[in-house]
């Protein structure tokens, strides 16, 4: 049995360690899996552009994702490396399960029940006005207009907040895919993948496979200021892969620790000391209770100057191969090209079996 494995990451900022050991740690160890037959990592910059962003710098995002990619190993010879949007056959795909995917099975989804929150908090007012003010240039008001309809003004409940996981289920199922490694907040999507897929299945005839989805193993990486939150954001809360040494010295010497003075793994009681042994366990590979014995009658301070090291020379390479692709964009486009290019084939036949089977063919 062959795997066909897909994933994905929004380009929505610098990606951080807790990005690297949740996520892209997995897919590097699926590509190297002697049975995965394909693998496809995309860049969703159609799933970033559902919350407020910045045009200006969007293309700059993604960039440095594909290049944080390629850093970590995703390794263009076994793999492709696409832009989502690059592959046009995505949002179709994503358009023709909405037409048997119920509205409530969306309504229920944890994730978008949050992104209703994060709405609601926000200004619900809509500021565009089309009328350009005398003496103003027409141009520079519309660009002026334009930055303010993407930004948080924006930011109500679309349509896209509800169909999001349609077109991820179209991502997986576009390719055939039957493996997809994710954070386990992404399970209910994988979920809803299954059932939109079975649906077709069952009206259309069998065309898509199961979908399995890979979670890392204790992998969970909270953040340095407020261990009980993921790691999501930089800033002081999480270490970008792209820190310096200084920066991610003086974080970890900040990060959040708890009451008491052992270092013990107890994720009740001790949360950021828990979560700090969990990053020097897995860039380490020394299991927790070693390092626990190893640190028993040594103080908070003294772990941390350790792990940063272990953080410092862990990151070390993988920065030293960004430079290399950075400062050589034209090998990223030439991968890039390339990859969307095979994905395009394999998609477009998918897609005209799909037709076949719907009657638009
Ligand atoms: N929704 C995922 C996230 O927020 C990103 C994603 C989009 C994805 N399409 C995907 C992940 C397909 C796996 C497979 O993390």
């Amino acid at each position: 049995m062959t795997t066909r494995i897909f994933s994905g990451m929004r380009p929505s900022g610098k990606l951080h360690l807790g990005n690297y050991l949740g996520a892209i740690k997995n897919w590097i160890a699926l590509q190297d899996a002697p049975d995965t037959a394909t693998c496809i990592f995309a860049a969703v910059d159609l799933h970033a552009i559902t919350t407020p962003y910045d045009p200006a710098t969007f293309q700059k995002n993604i960039n440095d994702v594909l290049l944080d990619y390629l850093a970590a190993g995703v390794d263009p010879k076994r793999s492709l490396l696409i832009r989502q949007s690059r592959v046009p056959q995505h949002a179709e795909l994503m358009w023709l399960l909405s037409t048997i995917t119920p509205v409530g099975w969306l309504e229920r989804l944890p994730n978008y029940r949050e992104k209703l929150t994060q709405v609601a908090e926000m200004t619900p007012s809509f500021g565009f006005s089309g009328s350009v003010p005398p003496g103003k240039d027409v141009m520079q008001h519309a660009r002026e207009q334009a930055s303010t309809i993407l930004d948080k003004k924006s930011y109500q409940n679309n349509l896209s907040l509800l169909a999001y996981p349609v077109l991820m289920a179209a991502d997986i199922l576009l390719y055939k895919a039957d493996l997809v490694p994710v954070g386990d907040d992404q399970l209910p999507h994988i979920e809803l993948t299954n059932e939109v897929g079975s649906k077709f299945n069952h009206l259309f005839g069998e065309t898509f496979p199961n979908v399995r989805p890979f979670v890392a193993p204790g992998a969970r990486i909270m953040s340095l200021q407020d261990p009980t939150k993921k790691m999501s954001k930089t800033g002081d809360d999480g270490i970008a892969l792209t820190d310096s040494p200084d920066e991610i010295r003086g974080k970890i010497k900040r990060a959040t620790t708890d009451s008491g003075r052992e270092i013990m793994f107890n994720e009740t009681d001790k949360p950021g000391i828990s979560n700090l042994l969990t990053i020097f366990s897995t860039l380490s590979g020394a299991a927790i209770d070693k390092l626990e014995r190893d640190y028993a009658g040594k103080s908070y301070g003294d772990f941390k100057a350790d792990l940063a090291e272990v953080v410092v020379g862990f990151l070390e390479p993988f920065q030293r191969r960004r430079a290399e692709f950075a400062a050589d964009p034209a090998t990223l486009a030439h991968i890039l090209t390339e990859s969307e290019e095979k994905a395009r084939i394999v998609a477009a036949e998918h897609l005209a079996e799909i037709h076949q089977k719907m009657g638009l063919r």
